[in-house]
């Protein structure tokens, strides 16, 4: 029976660690750390993701600036908004929430936040800095709050088989990148893998990030491993991940919920990232 890693509880006391350097930021410098919060359209998903992140900010003393823009905002306007916060002194992280409508190029808008105050990591530079193992760049949050979680169970990342399912920018390829920075030996699947359970039930430590409903079952698992679930699916029973939780807790040493798992650690990271940017300037 595994143990059940804990995302809430490991997510609260960073968000508790948080508010103390958040305050001594405002002690220092006269002001509040700022993060600006973009949303654009009505992705019901996204709606309840930044609500969760602008709560969590104004937990953590962290000054939320949020911008709502309609489904049929033309890019322009959208990168006209980024450029003005890029040159705001009072705003330290940026975030444009995905996925934008299909009208807008993703990446062109994300290339225009600057990299000091992307606060999601995904810029180019940032992601760049984490594939050449230099420091000083942005992690996105989700792998981030994976890496955390993994090491909260005490097990050495060190030459362990970790096996990513999943080949996204906001989560399979970066949290791959730091496995593999962390000393891990790193498989990363996808749709097109041929045999995927020969591999996953090779994984020491096993990431799912595929948004398939309960697509991993205990026969795939192998006995031990960590296993973290990604997914975020919502099925007729509501939210659900990528992992036959019932099935899969039976042969895992150690295993995340959905929700209570990943989700938590994401927002937690985020401030994080946020504090952590508005320090350095
Ligand atoms: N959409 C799904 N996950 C994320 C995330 O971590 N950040 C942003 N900005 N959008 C997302």
């Amino acid at each position: 029976m595994a143990e059940i890693i804990d995302g809430k509880a490991i997510a609260t006391k960073i968000r508790s660690q948080l508010l103390i350097r958040a305050n001594e930021f405002e002690n220092r410098y006269g002001r509040k750390v700022g993060l600006a919060v973009i949303r654009v359209g009505s992705n019901p998903a996204s709606a309840v993701y930044v609500r969760n992140k602008i709560k969590a900010c104004n937990e953590c003393n962290i000054r939320s600036l949020s911008y709502e823009l309609d489904e049929n905002v033309k890019s322009e306007q959208l990168v006209e908004l980024i450029h003005t916060l890029n040159a705001d002194a009072q705003v330290d992280g940026i975030l444009v929430q995905l996925p934008l409508p299909k009208h807008i190029d993703e990446r062109a808008v994300l290339a225009e936040i600057d990299p000091k105050k992307d606060a999601d990591g995904f810029h180019a530079v940032n992601a760049g800095k984490l594939f050449l193992g230099e420091k000083d760049g942005t992690v996105a949050c989700t792998p981030r709050g994976i890496i955390e979680l993994i090491k909260s169970t005490g097990v050495p990342i060190r030459g362990k088989h970790a096996v990513v399912v999943g080949r996204s920018n906001i989560v399979g390829k970066p949290v791959a990148a730091m496995l593999l920075a962390n000393d891990a030996t790193v498989t990363v699947c996808h749709s097109r893998t041929v045999n995927l359970k020969e591999i996953t039930l090779s994984a020491d430590i096993l990431v799912l990030a595929i948004g398939k409903s309960k697509f991993i079952t205990a026969d795939m698992v192998k006995p031990g491993a960590i296993v973290i679930d990604v997914g975020m699916n919502r099925d007729e029973n509501g939210l659900c991940g990528d992992v036959d939780f019932d099935g899969v807790k039976e042969v895992a040493g150690y295993i995340t919920p959905v929700p209570g798992g990943v989700g938590p650690m994401t927002v937690a990271m985020l401030l994080c990232n946020t504090v952590d940017g508005a320090v350095h300037e």
